[in-house]
């Protein structure tokens, strides 16, 4: 059974792309069921079940990242999202900027202007959606540090300045698998391997990285074990520890 914290099939409906939260076309969603499997699966194999800050290197739109903290706030004492795109990182900061204060009412209060401009109920029903978010984020802890900025994944100096002393505890994210987003960078032949030594080396040893990728298997060479590996659909997601891909 691959899931085993999200056991059960939930309504995510507030959490579809392009409704509360902002999309464009070429920048793909992700499964909410696998995203929130993902996180807690991380969780659960730290060592301390501390609040984590967040980190996804490879962020795009930062779907991951918000549908994550609107699910688990109250495990997380903050969200980073980098990526090198400028288009994509121009709507990770909306979307990131929903967790902040006030971000979710704003945004109803928008989405409910749209709906009395353009007479569609699909406005309306996302600003309803946008409320009960922003009472769900109330609930499990209210706004949430965030952070979004520039940074090549394969550029380990780049990152860490990126990351300006933040210590991130988990990094999760979807990376490129050449359908709607394809690697890019100087080095972006160094592919999948690459991104986890770079990613390794501005972390603590304990810090767990989580990658779900398209395909059968999360193609790293075995020589550093993973914590765990599980397929769903036509994802493959494999767990490591940064200490272990230290190149
Ligand atoms: C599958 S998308 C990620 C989607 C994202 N998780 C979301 O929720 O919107 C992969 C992302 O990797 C980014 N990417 C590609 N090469 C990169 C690199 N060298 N450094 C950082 N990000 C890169 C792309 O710009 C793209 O946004």
């Amino acid at each position: 059974m691959a899931y085993r914290f999200a056991v059960t099939r939930e309504n995510h409906e507030d959490l579809s792309a392009g409704g509360v939260l902002f999309s464009a076309p070429g920048f793909p969603a992700f499964p909410v069921r696998l995203a929130s499997e993902m996180f807690q699966r991380a969780m659960a194999s730290r060592a301390s079940g501390v609040p984590a800050l967040v980190w996804d290197p490879c962020c795009g739109s930062a779907y991951l990242l918000t549908v994550l903290a609107l699910l688990h706030r109250d495990g997380m004492t903050g969200v980073m999202g980098t990526d090198l795109d400028d288009a994509a990182l121009e709507l990770a900061r909306q979307n990131l900027d929903l967790l902040g204060p006030g971000g979710l009412s704003a945004r109803s209060a928008q989405l409910q202007e749209r709906a009395a401009r353009f007479g569609k109920p699909s406005y309306a029903r996302a600003a309803e959606s946008a409320l009960r978010l922003g009472d769900r984020l109330a609930a499990l802890g209210g706004p949430l540090p965030r952070a979004v900025a520039h940074a090549d994944v394969f550029d380990p100096e780049r990152l860490r300045r990126a990351l300006d002393g933040r210590r991130p505890d988990v990094v999760i994210t979807d990376v490129p698998y050449g359908e709607q987003t394809a690697w890019s960078g100087t080095d972006a032949d160094a592919g999948l391997a690459g991104m986890l030594c770079s990613v390794s080396s501005v972390l603590d040893d304990d810090a767990v990285i989580v990658i779900a990728t398209r395909g059968r298997r999360v193609l790293v060479d075995e020589a550093h074990p993973r914590i765990a590996s599980f397929r769903v659909g036509t994802r493959a997601v494999a767990l490591f520890r940064a200490s272990s891909r230290r190149g």
